[in-house]
């Protein structure tokens, strides 16, 4: 008894095991063109595009006309043989056996011609399908690996901080209120609280998950919802947490530059722009930075904050990430360790992007005495009867203590050079838009 032969099931990507053989593709129709008898149907399937050449002379009638009613975005089942073609996208090309639609689609919204970014982000759902925005959130799945390897190769344990919190951790302004069964709850605005408890337990730790920040401001740089990765370590004093630092951001561009270059070039990212990013990464105080940006014509006085102009103006001296250190105590939050040299500032760094992308890490040593954390939570308004636990972490085997947070979304708008954070995170959150 002879079998009938089966057709391997694959995806786009896999299509270079599969040479000379015929296979089935299930996808959407990107594009089509038509030429008398010949169609070219470009396939998408998620896992890349690619072009299938439909001949009415070796198909069945009822698949030239399945071909022929496929819309842009219709699903269908596409069954073929792989020819390798130096000249093709991807290196493959289909040579099409028989067509099957799923589903046909009516007109798409979005068409090849320009839309607007208001359009396209009511249309977000959709937008998701373009290579462009495809290739940014597989950028961004990668980072997001790359990160979390460098992690759990350094000696850290990945401790899940909660979302639903009971007081803040970066002042009361940006707090998200919810009802939790009648007593006030918080989005989380940063998982740090929770893992200095982690880190007197585990050493070295870090969290990664989504963080909240009811922001006014609708800037590029801010989301309302956005990933932070926040690493907090015992024993670990400023400097070398700036050293973990600089090597962790390192790895991370370094990685992404060798695993995604095809993506990173499909965006048309410049790559030079990223193969400095190495260790040592240039230091600066807040006092050599307000002295520098006076120079330049800034209004900044000492004891105010950057603005983002002004980061700009520093990171723009520097071919990768530079460090700004020892902010005056007013500008940072309560936690901040004061320097016992110079009481006015405390002992934490910002790591500004190169290019214009700004502040990418937000970190530094923590206030490990319990008088002196009392009296900066006093002093910034903050009910010790909230902190009655995070206390206790001073009380019971108090360390010196260091950690950072990493704005995943940032990153990713640095690293593939966006204009703004928008398109780095598949679904945004911002000031004026919660749809879809
Ligand atoms: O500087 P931030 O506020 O630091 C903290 O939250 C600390 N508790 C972190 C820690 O030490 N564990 O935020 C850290 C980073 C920023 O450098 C930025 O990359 C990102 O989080 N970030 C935002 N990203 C997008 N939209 C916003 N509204 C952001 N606010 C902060
Ligand atoms: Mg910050």
């Amino acid at each position: 008894m002879s079998e009938a032969p089966t057709i391997v099931r694959t995806t786009i990507d896999q299509l270079g095991q599969h040479v000379g053989q015929t296979v089935c593709l299930q996808g959407w129709l990107y594009d089509k063109t038509a030429k008398g008898k010949l169609q070219f149907l470009k396939l998408r399937d998620g896992t890349g595009i690619v072009q299938a050449v439909v001949f009415k002379g070796s198909v069945p009638d009822g698949s030239w006309q399945a071909a022929e009613g496929l819309t842009q975005e219709s699903s269908c089942t596409v069954a073929g043989e792989v020819k390798a073609d130096a000249r093709a996208p991807g290196g493959f090309e289909l040579s099409v056996t028989a067509v099957e639609a799923i589903h046909i689609a009516p007109e798409y919204p979005i068409s090849p011609k320009e839309h607007g970014v208001d359009f396209l982000m009511g249309n977000r759902h959709l937008w998701l399908r373009s290579r462009r925005q495809h290739a940014i959130l597989r950028i961004r799945a990668a980072i997001v690996r790359a990160m979390r390897d460098w992690m759990d190769t350094h000696g850290f344990t990945l401790i899940d901080a909660p979302i639903l919190t009971p007081a803040a951790c970066e002042g009361t302004s940006t707090l998200f209120e919810t009802d939790y069964f009648g007593d006030k709850a918080y989005l989380t605005q940063s998982g740090q609280l929770y893992m200095e408890a982690a880190a007197m337990a585990f050493g070295r730790v870090y969290s990664f998950g989504p963080t909240f920040r009811a922001e006014k401001s609708k800037t590029r740089r801010h989301l309302t919802e956005f990933w932070m990765l926040e690493p907090e370590m015992a024993f670990v004093e400023l400097d070398e947490s700036l050293r973990i630092q600089e090597e962790f951001v390192s790895h991370v561009v370094q990685t992404l530059l060798a695993r995604n270059h095809d993506d990173l070039v499909e965006i048309g990212r410049d790559l030079t722009k990223l193969a400095n990013v190495k260790p040592p990464f240039p230091r600066l105080t807040y006092d050599e930075a307000v002295k520098v940006l006076q120079a330049e014509g800034s209004e900044i006085q000492w004891g105010m904050d950057f603005g983002g102009a002004d980061e700009t103006i520093l990171a723009n001296r520097y071919d990768r990430p530079v460090f700004v250190t020892h902010y005056p105590v007013e500008c940072k939050a309560f936690y901040m360790k004061r320097d016992p040299e110079r009481p006015e500032v405390v002992q934490c760094a910002d790591l500004l992007a190169p290019e214009g992308y700004g502040e990418i890490i937000g970190g530094s040593q923590r206030e490990d005495d319990l008088d002196a954390l009392v009296s900066r939570m006093q002093e910034n308004g903050l009910p010790p009867e909230g902190y009655e636990w995070y206390l206790d972490l001073r009380r019971y085997g108090s360390v010196p203590h260091s950690g950072f947070g990493i704005g995943l979304e940032r990153t990713v708008a640095w690293i593939c050079g966006l204009e703004h954070v928008r398109e780095t995170a598949p679904f945004p959150r911002m000031l004026t838009r919660i749809y879809p």
